[in-house]
């Protein structure tokens, strides 16, 4: 039990419980985590910096800006797969229940789209006060998970509740929790997706495209993301782009550009999904100048691209999860089935265009799943968002 490969934002606030925070990184590094710190002014009182940055190995981060530079709180709250905020004190505490942001910490807090847990530390009448029980519930009830405080002599000299928990255990707290989650499943994974167009040249301002718009396969990156995955989204030329920063984005504009970013990625990669349109043929030439309208007709010579599903399925590996796509518009399950055998997927997700709400353009889909048993899943008309959940669901289910 670990917690290899999470990535933990650690917010520590104005408590005298801060002291104990060096300790409480060593032992979540030494569990197998990543630790970002995120200190209140208060906290830096007690704590110093320079023994967080040095045990983090990071930065330790105090305010929205540093001089000319802007700490980005909303990547930060993305990359964290947990924020933990340890010591919690009462005040930090009101300003999580109502949503105040005037330091680094709350607008972290704000950002987080993850887990959130609390330590909270203070002393014992400060912790029974209505208003901090009041606050306490309040959290809770916006899904953050409290970390019990412990009882024992606090710094009045008083003996009672409200010491923070011992760093040990919050460390088999949060154990315990990321070994029950199955929010994670592809923690730790690689998956690679395409998406989009791609544009084939013809002359300076004119190329050879089609329709796609990425939707679909931005929204199944999303989801791998999501799953707690390192996802690689290469990308054909669409204005459309994933949300989430942790999605590590290569733009292409041709066939082969695509080819060569994904054949790059794959090899280290658990699960491939090529979503994209990818243009069949290239011009054989591409003008220099721009092509005039001088005769009635003009004639274009175009080569084959390579095939990237197809070279991928031929070099993979049998731990390799492979998907491609089909987009058919008649014989749809035959074709997409002759798809599945000759370029060697797993599955092919077919989309017909007799299919009204599903293909190019829209927020909706309607796909059929084949898999080489001859097995077929039919999904229902979806968004794009719940058709990646779905297609992915159904993967890692088999
Ligand atoms: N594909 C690819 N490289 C190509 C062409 C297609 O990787 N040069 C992938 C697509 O990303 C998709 C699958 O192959 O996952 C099927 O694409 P599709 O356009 O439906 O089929 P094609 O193989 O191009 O066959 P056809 O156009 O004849 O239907």
């Amino acid at each position: 039990m670990s917690l290899k490969g999470i990535k933990i934002a650690l917010g520590v606030t104005g408590s005298i419980a801060a002291y104990k925070t060096p300790q409480l990184v060593r032992q979540l590094i030494k569990a197998g985590a990543e630790v970002k710190v995120i200190c209140t002014e208060t906290a830096t009182k007690f704590v110093s910096s320079l023994a967080l940055s040095t045990v983090s190995k990071h930065p330790v981060l105090n305010n929205i800006s540093d001089g000319d530079s802007w700490n980005n709180h909303v990547a930060l709250g993305r990359w964290a797969d947990a924020m933990l905020i340890a010591p919690c004190s009462a005040n930090t505490l009101a300003k999580l229940a109502h949503g105040l942001c005037d330091n680094l910490l709350g607008a972290v807090y704000l950002s987080a789209v993850c887990p959130v847990f609390v330590a909270p530390a203070m002393d014992e009448d400060m912790w029974h006060h209505k208003s901090t029980q009041h606050n306490i519930h309040t959290i809770s009830r916006y899904g953050n998970r409290i970390i019990p405080v412990a009882f024992g002599e606090l710094a009045s000299g008083l003996i009672g509740d409200g010491r923070m928990a011992e760093p040990d255990d919050i460390v088999q707290y949060l154990i315990g929790f990321f070994s029950q989650s199955d929010s994670l499943p592809l923690l730790g994974k690689k998956a690679l997706v395409s998406a989009g167009p791609t544009y084939e040249r013809l002359d300076p301002v004119r190329f050879i495209g089609n329709f796609s718009t990425g939707k679909m396969g931005i929204a199944l990156a999303e989801n791998l993301a999501q799953k707690g995955a390192d996802v690689t989204l290469v990308l054909g030329p669409t204005h459309i782009r994933p949300q989430n920063p942790a999605i590590h984005l290569q733009l292409v504009e041709s066939a082969s550009e695509m080819y060569d970013a994904c054949n790059k990625a794959f090899t280290h990669c658990d699960i491939t999904i090529m979503a994209a349109a990818v243009a069949d043929f290239r011009p054989k030439e591409i003008a220099t100048d721009k092509i005039k309208k001088t005769d009635t007709t003009l004639e274009l010579t175009l080569e084959k691209n390579k095939d990237i599903l197809a070279h991928l399925g031929s070099i993979k590996k049998n731990n390799q999860i492979l998907v491609g796509f089909a987009l058919e518009t008649n014989n749809e399950k035959k074709h997409a089935h002759q798809k599945l055998v000759q370029k060697n997927a797993d599955y092919i997700v077919l989309n017909s265009l007799r299919d009204e709400g599903a293909g190019f353009g829209g927020d909706t889909n309607k796909v059929s799943i084949l898999q080489k048993d001859g097995q077929i899943k039919e999904l229902p008309l979806l968004s794009k968002t719940a058709t990646a959940e779905a297609i992915i669901a159904y993967i890692l289910q088999d």
